[in-house]
């Protein structure tokens, strides 16, 4: 293997730019030529692909997005789509592919590999955490570290007003988000969608602890949750119990911004996981790390296992949030 290509792909998260910058580095470490493709799979069906080296990922491992730019590509979805990526790709005599992105992205990797035998190795980069097959996905700890520090600000003003805040974060269907910084931010209760919300409960919690004295509560809700979004659970708490409250969505912003030392480094690691998973043949698979070890699996494995919450992390929630 001589020519190998990288691209991100699906939401981004902060980490990709260091990911990609080992990707680069560790592959011209080996002797291989890398070329960048823009806007993901959009980029690779459009034929927009661009030489990288060591200079182009200099100064990039502190930022957020990502500089390849990122896309949700419909046409990727289609064997027509994914036969003109492949052209374009064996036209530069590139036989391997790193993907970074959720598992979306890697299940059209996945086809790619096994209709035009392609080497691809995916690594998991989404906010949400939902990639089974390693303990953190690129991007987590950066965006649960955002969503903390905008709860501790509104707990200043909850605080300052004894009010009842409602603060919805990202997650889709998951709630490791929601659970982690619920936990970290001290929240009197964790609304996610792994667990069943009950309202009229958590409505009658509120009034025990204002009655209490605990005049300022903050639910952090999973944007999943079976109850609904921050706005819809807001006026069914003041239907229930006359609770008044206020909403902070907390949205994109928890996409953005510098990683931290965490995803810096899982991501360097990562990166170099993917390398050396193509250099080993081991291909096609994702990388992940678990416990310290950087792992290897196969694409399916991403959306066939489901990602459990931490057990012991829901239980402590449970009890700290009476
Ligand atoms: O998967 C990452 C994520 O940020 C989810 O948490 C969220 O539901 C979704 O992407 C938002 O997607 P978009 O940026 O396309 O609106």
């Amino acid at each position: 293997m001589e020519n190998i290509a990288i691209l991100t792909s699906g939401g981004d998260a902060p980490g990709m730019n260091a990911c990609i910058r080992a990707v680069v580095r560790t592959a011209i470490h080996h002797g291989l030529c890398v070329y960048g493709v823009q806007s993901g799979y959009e980029g690779l069906i459009d034929d927009r692909f661009r030489r990288l080296g060591t200079t182009d990922v200099s100064n990039i491992v502190q930022r957020g997005g990502t500089i390849l730019h990122s896309a949700r590509s419909t046409r990727f979805l289609s064997t027509d789509g994914r036969a003109e990526a492949a052209e374009n790709l064996s036209r530069r005599g590139i036989e391997g592919l790193v993907v970074i992105g959720g598992d979306g992205s890697f299940r059209g990797a996945d086809h790619l590999s096994r209709e035009h035998g392609i080497a691809i190795v995916g690594v998991p980069a989404t906010i949400d955490n939902d990639i089974w097959g390693t303990d953190l996905t690129i991007g987590f700890d950066t965006a649960v570290n955002t969503a903390l520090e905008a709860v501790d600000k509104v707990r200043d003003t909850a605080a300052a007003h004894d009010r009842l805040f409602i603060i919805e974060v990202m997650g889709r269907t998951a709630g490791f988000i929601a659970l982690q910084v619920g936990v970290a931010g001290g929240a009197e209760d964790i609304l996610i969608p792994e667990t069943p919300t009950n309202l009229p409960a958590i409505c009658s919690l509120v009034r025990r602890r204002v009655a209490e004295g605990r005049t300022s509560n903050i639910l952090v809700v999973a944007e999943g949750d079976e109850a609904g979004s921050a706005f819809e659970i807001a006026s069914k708490i003041e239907e229930l119990a006359d609770l008044k409250s206020r909403v902070t969505v907390l949205g994109h912003v928890q996409r953005g911004g510098s990683p931290t030392s965490v995803d810096r480094v899982l991501a360097s690691k990562l990166g170099w996981g993917a390398i050396d998973a193509l250099m080993d043949g081991a291909w096609p698979c994702f990388v992940g790390e678990m416990n310290s070890i950087v792992t290897r699996h196969p694409l399916a494995d991403a959306w066939t296992n489901r990602k459990e919450l931490d057990p012991m992390l829901l239980n402590l929630a449970s009890i700290l949030t009476n």
